[in-house]
């Protein structure tokens, strides 16, 4: 058994539980500077030693590896500590607000040869991992356009989200789920970014609360990202990837994603509508934060001496997406992305 700990108990929390079910690994410490939320921890995790100084934390060397779920300005400064300290990192996203940031990062990981994984968690939601699965296999043709959104209401969040010295944008902070899952469905780099933004819900935040972004790929494929964090609807990342011979409609809510490919649309019909025009309806797993898969994958790439599946480089990409779609929304001209 390797032995986690976790840093950072409120989305950590989870990541704690799924340490405890995935069975390849023990929850041997946690931390949290707010005492009340590590008592917390405590009685829900009775053997895991608590630490309120993660680098107290770090000096524990039976510690494998360490998840860092703290506030994004922290993962800088904790995810260096940690890998210096000698211990593996699964980092939350978004990786780091600045690509400077996220290329230190990676640099103290190739120095001190430990894993550095970052938890872009859209990769193994169920319904994108299978939407991806299709579009690997060719059934859907060439990718020509994606669209995906991070729709949320932030109106009862608060704290360090709006901190205006922090200036998290919404575009890195949530919008990195999408931007993240469309580069990963692309199969490719993104060159480009045009953005507008727009300040009009949430006026006591720093920043713009809805930007829609057009990114190209190239000559062949773009796609589009809406990120709110003040509209007034359901959450949900409803994605549509457009291929030449199909089309997948799906989000990380719903128990189904649908597939319209005309081949399989000429043999069948519904109620005399062909089915390319009605689609296949396609069951999925709801698991739109599976975190028990990404920490399965960190014990994994612990255990195998490999590299993640997510690794950090993947994170920092994410982020110079999101710089680009910012700098747009200030210069009002197309950005390019630089990685
Ligand atoms: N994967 C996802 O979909 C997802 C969802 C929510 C949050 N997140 C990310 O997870 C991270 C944490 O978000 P959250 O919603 O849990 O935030 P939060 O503010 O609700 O909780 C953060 C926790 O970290 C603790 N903390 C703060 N500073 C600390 C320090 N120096 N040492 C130890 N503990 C400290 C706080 O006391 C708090 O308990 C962020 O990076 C966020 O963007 C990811």
């Amino acid at each position: 058994m390797i032995r986690l700990g976790v840093i950072g108990l409120r989305v950590g929390m989870r990541h704690a539980d799924a340490v405890k079910i995935c069975g390849k690994a023990e929850l041997a410490a946690i931390c949290d500077t707010n005492e009340e939320t590590l008592a917390k921890g405590k009685e829900r995790f009775p053997n895991a030693d608590t630490y309120t100084d993660y680098r107290d934390m770090l000096k524990d060397p039976t510690l494998d590896g360490i998840v860092v779920a703290t506030p994004d300005n922290l993962h800088h400064e904790m995810v260096i500590e940690t890998l210096r300290a000698g211990k593996h990192v699964m980092c939350e996203k978004p990786f780091a607000l600045h690509s400077d940031e996220c290329k230190d990062m990676i640099r103290v990981s190739e120095e001190t040869g430990k894993i550095l994984m970052v938890g872009q968690v859209c990769r193994v939601a169920p319904a994108f991992v299978k939407a991806k699965a299709i579009v690997d296999s060719g059934m859907i043709g060439d990718l020509y356009f994606i669209e995906s959104e991070y729709a949320h209401d932030y109106v009862d969040i608060k704290g360090w989200r709006m901190d205006p010295e922090m200036k998290r944008h919404p575009v890195t902070g949530g919008g990195c789920h999408p931007i993240d899952l469309v580069r990963w469905l692309a199969g490719k780099e993104a060159a480009e970014a045009f953005a507008y933004g727009t300040h009009e819900t949430l006026k006591d935040w720093p920043c713009d609360d809805s930007t829609i972004s057009l990114i190209k790929f190239d000559d062949s494929l773009s796609a589009k990202v809406y990120v709110s964090v003040g509209c007034k609807r359901y959450y949900s990342m409803r994605t549509v990837i457009y291929g030449t011979k199909g089309t997948i409609i799906a989000d990380n809510q719903s128990s189904t994603m649908t597939l319209y490919v005309d081949k399989l649309g000429e043999e069948t019909s519904l109620c005399g509508t062909k089915m390319r025009e009605v689609g296949h309806i396609l069951p999925v797993d709801v698991a739109s934060h599976n975190f028990a898969s990404e920490i399965n994958e960190f014990c994994d790439s612990i255990i195998e001496g490999r590299e993640p599946t997510i690794p950090a480089e993947e994170g920092a990409k994410a982020v110079a997406i999101c710089e680009a779609i910012i700098r747009s929304t200030e210069s009002g001209k197309p950005e390019p992305i630089v990685y």
